[in-house]
């Protein structure tokens, strides 16, 4: 693990709830850079709303979350710039895809990340040709993602945040609809996530899948750590 003494990501006693719903219950954590970490927790225990929490699509009723030493709440996030570094430094891959897929290809939903980032139309191709062949997604590169099978959609979403080349990656539940081979494919991906010092920040149910690259596994019930 590198650059382990930098400070990333700070919760200070976080709570969040749906209107009638508390789902996250006096959060505090710590998150450094380079570090890979798992969340585990039983169904509806919150993984999935801190995942939001840190992507600042929601934000704390109460406490405070700190990104690089910046706070993240809905005063700072209305800063679009501001929104979209923590857009460009975070990749999210969501629970589910179809919530995360609104284009009409899969190209373009890989390059749009890219565009949105400013780049020019041949480094915009070039990222996403690359992620495109990384992901073994050329077959299907034409086709409306609506029109794909639940696995293809999820590495579609996966190769839409990889083509941000994000500091962060944030996967939920990333091996659910997965065929053997791309299990096989995104666990070593992880592994060279990690060694190339980046800070990773995985959802599961699935122990097995975070064995021996996880430098900390928190586990939730009912919204707090346990
Ligand atoms: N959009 C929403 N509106 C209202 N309540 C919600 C919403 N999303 C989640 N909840 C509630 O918040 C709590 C935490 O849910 P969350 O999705 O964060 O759990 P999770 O740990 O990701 O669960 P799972 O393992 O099933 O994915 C649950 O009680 C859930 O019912
Ligand atoms: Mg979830």
């Amino acid at each position: 693990m590198k650059n382990a003494q930098n400070l990333q990501i700070e919760l200070s006693d976080v709570y969040f709830r749906y209107e009638d719903t508390p789902a996250l219950n006096g959060i505090s954590l710590q998150i450094f850079e380079g570090e890979t970490v798992g969340l585990k927790g039983d169904n509806g225990s919150g993984k999935s709303t801190l995942l939001r929490l840190l992507n600042g699509l929601v934000y704390p009723d109460s406490g405070k979350y700190m990104l690089d030493g910046k706070e993240i709440n809905s005063d700072s996030m209305r800063d679009t710039l501001f929104a979209r570094a923590l857009h460009t430094k975070i990749g999210y891959v969501f629970q589910n895809s179809d919530t995360q897929l609104f284009c009409g290809s899969v190209r373009e939903e890989v390059e749009f990340g890219p565009r949105q980032m400013g780049l020019s139309d041949e480094e915009v191709e070039k990222r996403a040709g690359d992620v495109i062949r990384m992901l073994d997604l050329e077959k299907i590169e034409n086709r409306p993602p609506y029109h794909l099978s639940g696995g293809e959609k999820k590495k579609t979403a996966l190769a839409a945040v990889l083509s941000m080349n994000p500091d962060i990656l944030m996967l939920d539940e990333p091996m659910n609809g997965l065929d053997k081979k791309t299990v096989e494919w995104l666990t070593g991906f992880m592994s060279l996530w990690k060694e190339a010092g980046k800070t990773l920040i995985v959802a599961t149910h699935d122990e097995n899948l975070l064995y021996g690259i996880a430098d900390k596994v928190i586990e939730l019930h009912e919204g707090k750590i346990i």
